[in-house]
């Protein structure tokens, strides 16, 4: 009875135990073959259809009672998979060099082609907002993305307790700090570093708790920018900003609406018209036909103070803005999230 399974594996408990052991043995016999007729002969012997060591567990598990076969099976299949792919291994180690890479049949056949890859569109954005504020005489400084309270909201004017607090969602770390919740902190960075005059633009990720939706996400790009010098005003600012929309959207329209932060005195809104329906009105600028383009103003003296500068002396204006919402707009991409799939397929349509 050449089918009768070996008297040890009648039980489940013997079964799992001795199956168990057979990865050990098969990893011993394959690694104990030096060359591929030794290997094949070990193959042979554990995983041989006729008088493999397997078989005789596969012949065992249809022996045992009906409520011990699941757990046996997953088991014997787990082991199968182990003592193959070992046995693949030790093959492919033990072939001479190049025998993987098979004859090309017909040499006149095309060649395959290379994929390139793409640059993601916000990474597209981001370098063409540096480009036109490097045509405009800025440069790039970057700063932590693990930052202190004080640099995150103290030293640019938030009040402990403020509501502007509220508005961003803070990611505590564990131990003390904070995930930065804006590009902002690096204002102060800078001007401590480098006095002014000073035109810097700043990209860099910023995090807050927020919902991931068509239009939000908790991680996302933003770009900062500082202009710090001897008598500089908002006509700098409007006029800096103008420019710089003309040149990134062409001719789109733009407008600069009164607004608040605790770091600019005053403070504004600047919108484009929004590029994926027109200005009529669609999901991604909520049926304003407006896409907020930068928060702006001009910073305020209690900042300046606190990076070390003469508010006296100094005046500057800044501003912060979203390059993945400036790329839903550019690209006409109607979802936030279709920006963190990393679908090759999307981010081929767009970068090249
Ligand atoms: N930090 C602001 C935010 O995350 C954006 C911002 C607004 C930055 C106005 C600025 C500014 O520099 O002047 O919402």
């Amino acid at each position: 009875m050449a089918d009768a399974p070996p008297e040890d594996l009648t039980t489940l408990e013997r079964f799992l135990t001795l199956s168990g052991h057979l990865s050990v043995e098969a990893d011993r016999a394959f690694g104990a073959a030096s060359t591929p007729a030794e290997l094949e002969t070990a193959r042979i012997a554990l995983l041989g259809d006729q008088r493999g060591r397997l078989r005789d567990f596969q012949v065992a598990l249809g022996r045992l009672p009906k409520e011990d076969r699941a757990a046996a099976g997953r088991q014997f299949n787990l082991v199968k998979t182990t003592v193959t792919s070992r046995y693949e291994q030790r093959r492919a180690e033990l072939a001479p060099a190049g025998a993987a890479t098979p004859a090309i049949a017909d040499p006149t056949m095309p060649g395959r082609g290379r994929w390139r890859g793409a640059k993601h569109p916000v990474t597209l954005v981001i370098e063409e907002i540096e480009s036109i504020f490097r045509e405009l005489g800025f440069t790039v400084a970057r700063g932590p993305e693990a930052e202190t309270e004080w640099y995150n909201f103290t030293a640019l004017n938030f009040p402990p307790n403020h509501p502007a607090l509220d508005a961003h969602d803070t990611l505590f770390l564990e131990g003390g700090g904070l995930l930065r919740t804006h590009t902002s902190p690096v204002q102060i960075r800078t001007l401590q570093r480098h006095p002014p005059p000073i035109r810097v633009i700043i990209p860099g990720m910023a995090y807050r708790r927020d919902f991931f939706d068509a239009s939000h996400a908790p991680a996302f790009q933003q770009v900062e920018g500082l202009c710090v010098d001897e008598g500089v005003s908002f006509v700098d600012l409007k006029a800096t900003l103008t420019r710089f929309g003309q040149r990134f959207l062409g001719a789109s329209r733009t407008r600069f609406r009164p607004s608040f932060f605790p770091f600019t005195e005053p403070s504004a809104e600047m919108d484009v018209a929004c590029g994926v329906c027109g200005g009529v009105g669609c999901s991604v600028c909520k049926g304003t036909g407006w896409i907020e383009f930068a928060g702006c103003g001009m910073v305020h003296p209690a900042v300046l103070e606190a990076s070390g500068v003469d508010s006296e002396r100094f005046s500057g204006w800044a501003f912060g803005m979203g390059p993945g919402r400036l790329a839903l707009s550019r690209y006409g991409i109607p979802d936030i999230r279709l920006l963190y799939d990393g679908d090759v397929r999307f981010l081929e349509q767009i970068g090249s």
